[in-house]
């Protein structure tokens, strides 16, 4: 959560306090004096900065005023009064911001900060996926651009995916564009997962129809790494992102959504923990919780969400860029697929 402190030095006492373990003295006090600026301005402009579980622990603790999963994110979008809107994520959750609130302005701290899942898929590429399966529903994750969404009939997120495909009264779901993602989903909600090639006839029953997007972060991990790890921690509680394959989801004792996977390890008693997901939400948990002892197996961060910066956070509070824009008749069909996951609880 944000800082608040009156002067650049009770900024740094604050930050030391809570992020020693994980950063020098002499990197907080430069990061100290950023803090304090981003802080002091957000509060003149009545602006807002949400930040994702991946951001880096100096920005995390210090300047976000909520953080959360994607889900969360979404929500807490959907209902704030403020504006600006500061989103320290991916583009595509600052493009979620601004589909849900048209009338503000929405902030990114980075010119792009894309996303291997959301680019491994074009609104063309849905409209004939559509057209090779009439009437089958299109469920998209989130990790998506807004012009896909657009094409799309529900939203979903790790935090809800299994939820919103059970909601939905249809055998057949397409699922895009996550293949791991699908897969993990596929198996929970008891359907078939297909990768039908073009003509290919999809039989009925309860299937899902994927495609072939990865994250570059989570395709990674591997059941070899887990075994490697449970031979030295034999009492390790292994965690992995639904974006991991379903072979390392099998080999884990547990896989949710980012928020889920810090509360477990904030509920649990485990000797050890191992994250199979980006590498700062360890350190945000190790902040947090400095008793627990979460195993480094990984140095894998994300370089899309590691655009993020305090820098560039203040450059976006006094330049105001990056700018988000949605087109119109883009926004409004997104909105709709968005709503539809709003709703489910
Ligand atoms: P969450 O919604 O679980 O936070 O995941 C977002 C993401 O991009 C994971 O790589
Ligand atoms: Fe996209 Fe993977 Fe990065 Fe998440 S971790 S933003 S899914 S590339």
């Amino acid at each position: 959560m944000a800082i608040e402190a009156a002067t650049v030095q009770e900024t740094f006492k604050l930050m030391q306090a809570k992020l020693s373990k994980l950063i020098p003295d002499v990197e907080l006090r430069i990061k100290a004096e950023l803090v304090y600026e981003i802080n002091r301005r957000k509060k003149e402009r009545g602006a807002i900065i949400l930040g994702h579980n991946y951001m880096e622990a100096a920005l995390y603790h210090t300047v976000a005023d909520v953080v959360g999963d994607s889900l969360e994110l979404s929500r807490k979008a959907a209902e704030t009064d403020a504006d600006p809107i500061i989103f320290c994520g991916v583009r595509f959750m600052a493009e979620t911001a601004k589909i849900l609130n048209p009338n503000k302005t929405v902030l990114l701290p980075a010119k792009v900060a894309g996303c291997s899942l959301a680019s491994s898929i074009t609104a063309e590429d849905v409209r004939q996926l559509k057209k090779q399966h009439p009437g089958v529903p299109v469920v998209s994750y989130i990790n998506t651009y807004a012009d896909v969404k657009a094409e799309s009939d529900y939203i979903c997120t790790s935090g809800n995916a299994a939820r919103l495909v059970q909601s939905i009264n249809s055998d057949s779901i397409i699922f895009l564009p996550d293949e791991f993602l699908a897969s993990n989903v596929a198996q929970e909600t008891g359907k078939k997962i297909l990768f039908p090639k073009k003509g290919e006839p999809v039989p009925s029953g309860p299937v899902m129809i994927g495609w072939r997007g990865r994250c570059e972060v989570h395709e990674q991990f591997s059941v070899e790494d887990i075994q490697n790890i449970r031979k030295q921690f034999p009492e390790v509680k292994v965690l992995a992102h639904p974006e991991c394959s379903p072979e390392v989801v099998a080999a884990s004792d547990y896989s949710q959504s980012t928020s889920r996977m810090v509360d477990f390890v904030k509920n649990s008693q485990a000797p050890h923990f191992l994250l199979l997901t980006e590498c700062s939400m360890a350190d945000n948990i190790i902040a947090e919780n400095p008793d627990k002892d979460v195993l480094r197996l990984c140095s894998i961060r994300c370089p899309h969400m590691n655009e993020i910066t305090l820098e560039d956070t203040l450059n976006c509070l006094v330049n105001n860029e990056t700018v988000i824009e949605v087109p119109e008749d883009i926004r409004v069909r997104a909105k709709t697929a968005l709503d539809r996951m709003l709703a489910v609880r």
